[in-house]
């Protein structure tokens, strides 16, 4: 059973000098998942937004319904969990690449009233993930290397996408299979075909010449 395609925008693309003005352009397309894309400048080679920054986003009145799906780019993702969930989290996936009790913080996560997600890059196996995916709400494909935006969409993650979608309906599992980096109204459709259902489009939707035509191509995908 397809789960219905979701549009989650990466703030990451937006305007950094006016985050909040660029969050709007979520509810404003009458979408509904905002992906915040947070890295420590050590898991990742890059430094963006903690969760200060979440909250302010989480107190705008106009993104009081936008589901804050946080992306944890960092070395050590059990000690921020809290602290973005309280900041207004709706949703925290962790990458399996660093060493931590990665089951421990997923129940974790669930136990702070957030949903859970697991994370793997490009150049992690797909049985890295095997053993969780019977315990989370999402499971996050990179098609790209984190840390920036604007990269090429890597075509050889696809294979990725058919396992663990093959794994979901073999175990009648019911988690979200999101792609993130490099999606746009090309490759969006070749992961929609692989079994994704939830696409991070940071480039492809605040830097689109249409949005609201890119926006309304994701339920055709
Ligand atoms: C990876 C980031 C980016 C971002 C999306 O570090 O997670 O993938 O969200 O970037 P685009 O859509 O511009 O490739
Ligand atoms: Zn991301």
């Amino acid at each position: 059973m397809k789960l219905d395609p979701i549009l989650a925008p990466s703030l990451l693309a937006g305007d950094h000098a006016d985050l909040g003005g660029s969050a709007l352009a979520v509810p404003n397309h009458g979408l509904k998942w905002l992906h915040l894309d947070i890295m420590d400048g050590h898991f990742v080679p890059n430094l963006t937004f903690g969760p200060e920054v979440l909250a302010a986003l989480r107190r705008r009145p106009e993104l009081a319904d936008t589901f804050f799906d946080t992306h944890l780019m960092l070395s050590e993702p059990a000690n921020y969990i809290e602290a973005f969930a309280k900041a207004g989290s709706d949703l925290i996936s962790i990458h399996i690449e660093p060493e931590y009790d990665h089951a421990a913080t997923l129940a974790d996560i669930r136990k702070l009233d957030c949903q859970n997600g697991i994370v793997l890059n490009p150049g992690t196996p797909v049985s890295a993930i095997e053993p969780f995916i019977d315990q989370v709400d999402l499971v996050l494909v990179m098609t790209v290397q984190p840390g920036f935006g604007g990269q090429s969409f890597r075509e050889d993650m696809v294979p990725k996408l058919q396992q663990i979608d093959a794994w979901r309906e073999e175990r009648a599992l019911n988690f979200r299979l999101e792609v993130d980096g490099g999606v746009d109204l090309t490759t969006g459709p070749l992961c929609r075909a692989a079994g994704a259902d939830t696409f991070v489009a940071g480039t492809a939707f605040f830097k689109a010449e249409d949005r609201t035509a890119f926006v309304a191509s994701v339920d055709h995908w």
